[in-house]
């Protein structure tokens, strides 16, 4: 069985969506974040201070690299991560890259307050976000082998991922086993 790659703009859900996938279909989970984070002994934010965008990309690729060379388990990428020709294809073939397809106006709600992404803490941050949605959506539609819409509960994206996938018994048979679907 292959891997999971979720992908998708930051605060679209990668990470608890990713979770509830690994939770119900008995996968490893992994944070790519948190694995470059541990790696480096340091949070992303202090990994950009130190070393620029430039230098956690480089690491971010490391990253997807070595995280491929994993089997079956779901990968919650950073929001930049698909966004690269270069990490896309490490996936492309043998892994499932599925986006989250989450509106704008949701993510700055959802990022409202956020401290923790490097590349929003600026007084521009509504702008950034908006010329960086745009920039990318179209990147992460090419990456993606799926596309599902990630607005309700990490849990209903999650059952509609696996759906997608046929990773997990139909709704039909959900509702049999009397599977809370919030
Ligand atoms: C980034 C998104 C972040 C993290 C880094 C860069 C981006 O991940 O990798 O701050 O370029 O969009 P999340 O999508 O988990 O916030």
């Amino acid at each position: 069985m292959n891997n999971i790659v979720l992908c998708g703009f930051m605060g679209c859900g990668k990470s608890t969506v990713g979770k509830n996938i690994a939770r119900k279909t008995g996968r490893k989970y992994v944070d790519m974040d948190r694995y470059i984070e541990q790696k480096a002994g340091m949070s992303v934010s202090e990994i950009f201070e130190k070393y620029g965008e430039q230098g956690f990309r480089d690491m971010e690729h490391e990253a997807c690299r070595e995280l491929s060379g994993e089997r079956n388990i779901v990968i919650a990428s950073g929001g930049g991560a698909m966004t690269f020709e270069r990490n896309a294809q490490v996936f492309k073939g043998s892994d499932t890259i599925v986006l989250l397809d989450v509106p704008l106006e949701t993510i700055k709600q959802r990022l409202s307050g956020d401290t923790t992404r490097p590349l929003l803490q600026r007084p521009d941050k509504d702008e950034v976000m908006q010329r960086l949605y745009e920039q990318r959506m179209p990147l992460y539609k090419s990456a993606a082998d799926i596309s599902v819409e990630g607005q309700s509960t990490p849990l209903k994206t999650a059952f509609a991922v696996m759906d997608a996938l046929r990773l997990y018994p139909s709704p039909g048979k959900r509702e049999q086993q009397g599977e809370n679907k919030n």
